[in-house]
């Protein structure tokens, strides 16, 4: 069974300065709810309550979004916004944080490594907030889940991208074992489009047996100078043991402009339409 769910929030988001200058990216709100909380309610559903995060300097308003704030809960308790906590308390009441410190950034496969000291020896999930996904049924964890109860090893989430896309993402190539379900052959981190195996690319869900750990000590620095998930997988990879599956659901990129608008837009339109769940408060703020 996995229990645990890694959060890498560790690194800067120097696109959206000056908003992230003093704030963690991970508190980005799309509409009224911060990124990470949305990628802890997908760990959650996914039976994930074992909360690990590899945070940095900068990052302690993560910390005290998922603690009590007494001030804040007494002036408003009775009121009709107390309700607009109910979500983050329920995450509050049935998950456990941990933190953990990542002190250089030497990349994805470094902060991973960095959270073993939250994971011990067993399989675990990683979920990168600002890859926020929506989907109408299970969430991509979920998804990801039931595959790993079917097949014991190491799953990446991918999505195809446009061919000029590719030295975004790491990229996968293999076989299709049954639909959307891909045995991964190679991985890649970032390749220019003319050196990439397909255009079928890792997005930030992962589920990742324990070896990866000893892995991610013995592998040499990768792309950009920095240790690489990618590179640890396709170790896994060369045996066999690395699942690639395409996700129901729609993924925006978060860490780009462009995506976060998109996220905001779809979730206000979401959150428009189920506008009864609301106070009458926040309903009126929202233009017809
Ligand atoms: C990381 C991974 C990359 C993956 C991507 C998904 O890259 O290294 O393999 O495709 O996340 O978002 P980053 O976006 O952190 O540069």
């Amino acid at each position: 069974m996995i229990r645990k769910c890694l959060f890498p929030a560790a690194g800067y988001a120097t696109r959206f300065l000056p908003a992230t200058k003093a704030m963690p990216k991970e508190m980005l709100p799309i509409v009224s709810k911060p990124l990470i909380q949305y990628g802890v309610e997908e760990a959650l559903a996914a039976g994930l309550s074992h909360i690990g995060v590899v945070t940095g300097r900068g990052k302690r308003a993560i910390e005290d979004h998922f603690d009590i704030n007494y001030e804040l809960e007494h002036q408003i308790a009775g009121s009709d916004k107390e309700m607009l906590l109910d979500d983050i308390r329920h995450l509050i009441n049935e998950c456990t944080f941990s933190y953990t410190r990542q002190t250089e950034m030497k990349g994805l496969g470094h902060a991973i490594l960095t959270g073993q000291s939250l994971i011990g020896p067993e399989a675990f999930a990683v979920l990168l907030a600002d890859d926020f996904c929506v989907s109408d049924g299970d969430g991509v964890l979920a998804q990801m889940v039931a595959l790993y109860k079917k097949h014991h090893c190491s799953i990446v989430a991918i999505e195809e991208v446009a061919k000029e896309q590719t030295a975004n993402y790491g990229i996968v190539s293999g076989e299709e074992i049954s639909p959307g379900v891909i045995r991964v052959e190679a991985m890649v981190e970032k390749p220019l489009p003319e050196e990439a195996p397909s255009n079928l690319a890792i997005i930030g869900r992962y589920i990742l047996t324990a070896d990866i750990f000893d892995i991610l000590e013995s592998i040499p620095p990768g792309r950009n100078g920095e240790i690489q998930i990618t590179d640890a997988l396709n170790e896994q990879a060369q045996q066999g043991k690395v699942i690639a599956c395409r996700f129901n659901g729609r993924r925006f990129d978060c860490g780009q402009i462009q995506g976060f608008v998109e996220a905001t837009q779809h979730v206000y339109e979401s959150l428009y339409q189920q506008g009864e769940n609301y106070p009458q408060e926040v309903i009126d703020r929202i233009p017809s």
